[in-house]
């Protein structure tokens, strides 16, 4: 079977790196390594499996989606029409955001840790559909000292304004007087927060540590990206339908 290749104009800009005009521009000024080589031809047309070109010394691997994830810091907003704080965007490159990458679920801008995002609508529905439970875990820094009595409440479950019926932690433990972590199977607007009231309790400090199995890596620090590995995607646990 033969490889798809295109043109290099055209990979840039389906890469995100701006309109054709403008790639085959930076082409032509010798400003485009690719595969290791110089390339001053805009049309000269490559295989797209294990693509890497270089612009401005930085190195990128073709992708025909992007899936990253993101650490995300206190005072930012997870949206690209910002009221108080920064958008999440800010903290990437911008051939991603041109890439159209979205966050799948939105954190509160005072709520920090893992968010994933990508530009692949299937991928996004899947991990976001409340059909499809992937389980998000939580570490909840809480006002008052938390009790055995309100654990055990909401392992059995809180009834929240506007729902139907009440919801339950998949799990809670405690961690020290005033901090538990939390597994949760929905992503309800501000659940973590309204469950915690819903014990008398407050929320001082949330953050989201856990999606399906794939852990907030320790060594990613607030405010930086990187790319998800196949085993980070294996261990989100979503449906592929
Ligand atoms: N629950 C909340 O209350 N806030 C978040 O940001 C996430 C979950």
């Amino acid at each position: 079977m033969t490889k798809k290749t295109l043109p290099i104009e055209r990979i840039l800009n389906n890469q995100g790196f701006g309109v054709r005009k403008f790639c085959r521009i930076l082409v032509r000024h010798n400003e485009v390594c690719v595969n290791g080589q110089a390339c001053d031809d805009p049309f000269a047309e490559f295989e797209l499996e294990n693509l890497s070109f270089t612009i401005d010394g930085k190195t990128w691997d073709y992708r025909e989606k992007s899936y990253l994830m993101l650490n995300k810091p206190s005072n930012y907003e997870c949206s690209h029409k910002t009221q108080h704080h920064p958008s999440i965007y800010s903290l990437l490159p911008y051939p991603l955001v041109a890439r159209d990458v979205q966050c799948i679920g939105r954190l509160d801008e005072d709520t920090t840790g893992l968010i994933l995002l990508s530009d692949d609508g299937q991928f996004i529905h899947n991990m976001s559909s409340p059909k499809h439970k992937v389980n998000k875990m939580y570490e909840v820094k809480c006002k008052h000292a938390i009790d055995e009595a309100q654990i055990a409440h909401i392992l059995k479950g809180v009834q929240l304004l506007d729902e139907d019926a009440p919801i339950a932690a998949l799990a809670c433990e405690r961690l020290s007087e005033h901090v538990i972590t939390l597994t949760l199977a929905e992503g309800k607007y501000h659940q973590v927060k309204r469950m915690v009231a819903a014990i008398s309790n407050r929320v001082e400090a949330l953050k989201r540590t856990q999606i399906g199995d794939l852990k907030l890596p320790k060594d990613l620090a607030p405010g930086k990206w990187r790319w998800l590995s196949e085993s980070d995607l294996s261990n989100l646990n979503y449906p592929k339908t």
